[in-house]
């Protein structure tokens, strides 16, 4: 068993680092207040290779490992989870099952433009009415011969407007349930596919977060990914690997408020000595750093999993459930430590407390994560 990174992968996370510092830090709190998309750094982002890191070269990916994913969602996530939350939607939601799973036509088509950052994916599942019991999703693809026929609405998906790339789920045989869902690669800009207007969230209010309506869209029917009904499989599939990335995203979100808490911990001042001489503070900084310890250390053993490929469903489950309860708790006790610094936005807390809820419901709740762990505790 090692525990050091290598120095690829460390030249990798201080790259990412940098590139927080430098590209994401400046205008982070404007973004956040104003919903604005972080367009000019998801370009350069591409333009790095963070945006299709582990698809292989030959499909103008960067050819990175999963750890090295890690790394990067963890530095991005440390200031600017809205940024974050796209690169992880298009790395591990769209272009890793676009490489794993579309035939030769359809990677040289989207996944080349997808995993080299010229165009954005968007990952289409949940409904208004199905979120959490995905099976029971309603829109409806029904064969025409030379292409199917679109119907339905798709909710909260990040990228809504921003995506050039959609892969939706989709029945087309109601009667079979899950086993009758497929996945469908959707254009923007078909007739008929129309996007709602912007989400107005409490966090990541930088990411694009729409509803998508589809009236009769026709969607070719080479578009359809793998067998006849491999949908519901599929989208299980791709969210093992994006729990990955959003439990790295919540490792990050812990990590960037702990680090901001250490520092107004040894600057500020209260009854005559730093707050971080006071033992009360001392234990709440003891315990962020040994939960974001543990969180860091379930994150590379999820990707190491995926790396190795051995079965990583249960860690990847049990990373994300655990970092993004720490991320809560951290941003919480960051929060405190600040004081009413703590409460405006310009100290960052607040907008990483706010972020980090999140974190606890998209890629599944926390209690779905619970259903899939204790599923395979009971097997
Ligand atoms: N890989 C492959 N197949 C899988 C699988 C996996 N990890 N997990 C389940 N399946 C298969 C099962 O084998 C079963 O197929 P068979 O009947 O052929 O055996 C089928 O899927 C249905 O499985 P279940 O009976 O377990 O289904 P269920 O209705 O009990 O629900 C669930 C399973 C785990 C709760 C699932 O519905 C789920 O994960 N829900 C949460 C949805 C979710 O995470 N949405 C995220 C949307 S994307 C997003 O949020 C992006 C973002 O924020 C940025
Ligand atoms: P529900 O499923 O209605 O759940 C409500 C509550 O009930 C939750 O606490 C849940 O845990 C609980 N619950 C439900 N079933 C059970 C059960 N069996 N046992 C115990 N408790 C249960 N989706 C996409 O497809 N693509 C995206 O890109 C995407 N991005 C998102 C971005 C944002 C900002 C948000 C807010 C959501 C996004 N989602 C996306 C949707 C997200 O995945 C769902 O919101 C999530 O899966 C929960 O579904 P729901 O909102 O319908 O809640």
């Amino acid at each position: 068993m090692h525990f050091e990174l290598t120095d690829e992968q460390k030249m990798i996370r201080q790259a990412a680092r940098d590139f927080a510092q430098t590209e994401l830090k400046p205008g982070v709190i404007e973004r956040d207040e104003h919903q604005k998309f972080p367009a000019e750094q998801i370009k350069k982002l591409g333009e790095l290779g963070f945006l299709g890191m582990m698809v292989s070269p030959q499909y103008g990916g960067a050819g990175l490992d999963a750890i090295s994913y890690v790394l990067v969602m963890e530095e991005l996530s440390k200031i600017d989870a809205s940024t974050s939350v796209v690169v992880s939607v298009n790395n591990s939601l769209v272009c890793y099952g676009l490489e794993k799973y579309a035939n030769e036509e359809q990677k040289q088509k989207y996944l080349v433009p997808l995993a080299s950052g010229q165009q954005i994916g968007a990952f289409c599942l949940s409904e208004p009415e199905a979120g959490s019991d995905a099976t029971s999703q309603r829109t409806t693809a029904i064969d025409m011969g030379d292409h199917y026929l679109l119907n339905g609405t798709k909710n909260w998906i990040t990228n809504g407007s921003t995506a050039s790339t959609y892969i939706v789920f989709a029945q087309t045989d109601i009667e079979k349930k899950h086993h009758g869902i497929n996945a469908f690669i959707v254009e923007k800009g078909l007739p008929g596919f129309t996007i709602g207007p912007k989400e107005n969230k409490m966090g990541v209010r930088g990411s694009d977060t729409h509803s998508l309506m589809f009236t009769d869209v026709k969607v070719p029917k080479e578009n359809r990914i793998g067998e006849d009904g491999f949908g519901f499989k599929f989208a299980m599939n791709l969210l093992e690997g994006g729990r990955i990335g959003i439990a790295s995203q919540a490792l990050g979100i812990a990590s960037g408020a702990y680090e901001l808490a250490v520092q107004y911990a040894k600057d500020r001042k209260a009854f005559g000595k730093s707050l971080a001489d006071h033992q009360a503070i001392q234990f709440k900084l003891a315990d962020m750093a040994t939960e974001i310890e543990a969180a860091r250390l379930m994150c590379f053993k999820a990707a190491w999993l995926k790396d190795h490929g051995k079965p990583y469903a249960q860690a990847s489950s049990m990373a994300k459930l655990y970092a993004s309860e720490v991320a809560m708790r951290t941003t919480t006790e960051a929060v405190q430590i600040h004081g009413g610094y703590g409460y405006v936005k310009e100290y960052h807390v607040e907008r990483l407390m706010r972020d980090a809820k999140i974190t606890q419901i998209y890629e599944g709740t926390s209690e779905i994560q619970r259903i899939v762990i204790s599923r395979g505790v009971l097997k």
